[in-house]
């Protein structure tokens, strides 16, 4: 009864010139290993997930790319969404498909883009959630140790009393200003939210009939085309209908019966160029490299990504990014990782 769906319809901006709309940071292999950050997740959920039980969520425009680097899964496990409206809509979409398939199933919803390095602690984590989740109606997600007040991130503050593993969520508060999110450290029993969640299909298709009741009749009215061959001509009509709002916001700050494990692996949602750095071997100076060959005098903290084998030669430049692309090359401080993003306005009238 496991099945798992993977988010993959994001763009990554802050990861350019690398990760771009017309192939983003999901699809590239930012660690160096060989395999892209989507194939990464893949091989994760496949040792607890039978791969024909795992879907993958994104946008139409990455249908291609998703059957190349998954050659394990057909046409039929790739939900193509035919306009961006967050993850509250796919994620709906995909635990009805499901539902229709199996009412019994239990749904892992994974994003594509993240680091977990130690696939056996995951793997227990997930298996003690699931069986939580097929006992009673819980909406479950995996949190991680804060280490500083990020307000990119949910924050969930679970049950100071409870002694058990799987603890009651008292709040989940998605992405609070950076006031919000110091108190919550401070108080010491708030998790980030990991963005994995774990339900019964029954139970986030009622937490959708509950909390999201305009989402859920616009698509549970077309129920008898999932899964059949009438059901892109639905989505095609349907889905930019749907409001755009994340499951964090539409879901799981709502709902009362959102229930945290602790991750027992170490975690990391790689947003940035900087958490990339962290994550990598580095040199006695802490440079970070993906595949180019340095000749480095000088110089520390900088991450380094070719999207090619080449030879990089820096002297005198510390904590900085250097990318290089074909036809790209960005020299841009570490500190100002942030703003990669809004780069791409500043420069598309001359790019
Ligand atoms: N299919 C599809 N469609 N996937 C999408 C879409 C969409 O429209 N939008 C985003 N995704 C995918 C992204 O590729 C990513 O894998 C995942 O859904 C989460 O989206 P993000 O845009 O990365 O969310 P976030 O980082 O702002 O916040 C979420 O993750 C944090 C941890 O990384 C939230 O769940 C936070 O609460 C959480 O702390
Ligand atoms: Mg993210």
């Amino acid at each position: 009864n496991y099945y798992a769906v993977i988010m993959a319809g994001g763009i990554g901006s802050r990861f350019w010139p690398v990760s771009t709309t017309q192939f983003p940071k999901q699809f590239h292999d930012m660690l160096g290993t060989g395999q892209s950050l989507l194939q990464k997740t893949f091989s994760r959920l496949q040792k607890i997930v039978p791969s024909e039980n795992i879907q993958v969520l994104t946008n139409e425009r990455y249908l291609d790319l998703c059957l190349e680097q998954l050659p394990q899964i057909t046409k039929e496990q790739v939900v193509l969404e035919p306009a961006m409206r967050n993850t509250a809509p796919c994620i709906l979409l995909s635990a009805l498909k499901i539902y229709k398939e199996n009412p019994e199933a239990l749904m892992l919803v994974a994003p594509s883009d993240h680091w977990i390095e130690d696939e056996g602690a995951f793997k227990n984590d997930v298996e003690l959630c699931f069986k939580a989740c097929a006992e009673k109606d819980l909406l479950m997600t995996l949190g991680i140790q804060p280490t500083f007040p990020n307000t990119g991130y949910g924050y969930i503050e679970s049950d100071k009393e409870t002694k058990e593993v799987i603890k009651p969520v008292k709040q989940f508060r998605e992405k609070p200003d950076y006031e919000t999110a110091r108190h919550f450290i401070a108080e010491g029993n708030f998790l980030w939210n990991a963005g994995i969640f774990l339900w019964s299909v029954k139970s986030i298709v009622k937490a959708f009939q509950e909390h999201m009741p305009t989402m859920y009749s616009l698509f549970a009215d077309g129920m008898e085309t999932l899964n059949t061959s009438s059901e892109k001509g639905f989505i095609n009509t349907q889905y930019a209908n749907a409001e755009n709002i994340s499951i964090d916001y539409g879901i799981m700050e709502k709902a009362n019966n959102v229930f945290v494990k602790k991750a027992s692996f170490d975690w990391n949602d790689l947003g940035t160029w900087g958490a990339l750095h962290d994550k990598l071997d580095k040199d006695s100076k802490n440079n970070a490299t993906v595949r180019a060959v340095t000749h480095l005098k000088n110089a520390g903290e900088n991450m380094i990504f070719t999207t090619s084998e080449k030879l990089v030669v820096i002297e005198g430049l510390s904590d900085f990014i250097v990318v290089d692309k074909e036809n790209v090359l960005l020299i841009y401080p570490k500190g100002k990782e942030q703003n990669i993003k809004n780069l791409l306005m500043e420069i598309s009238h001359t790019f």
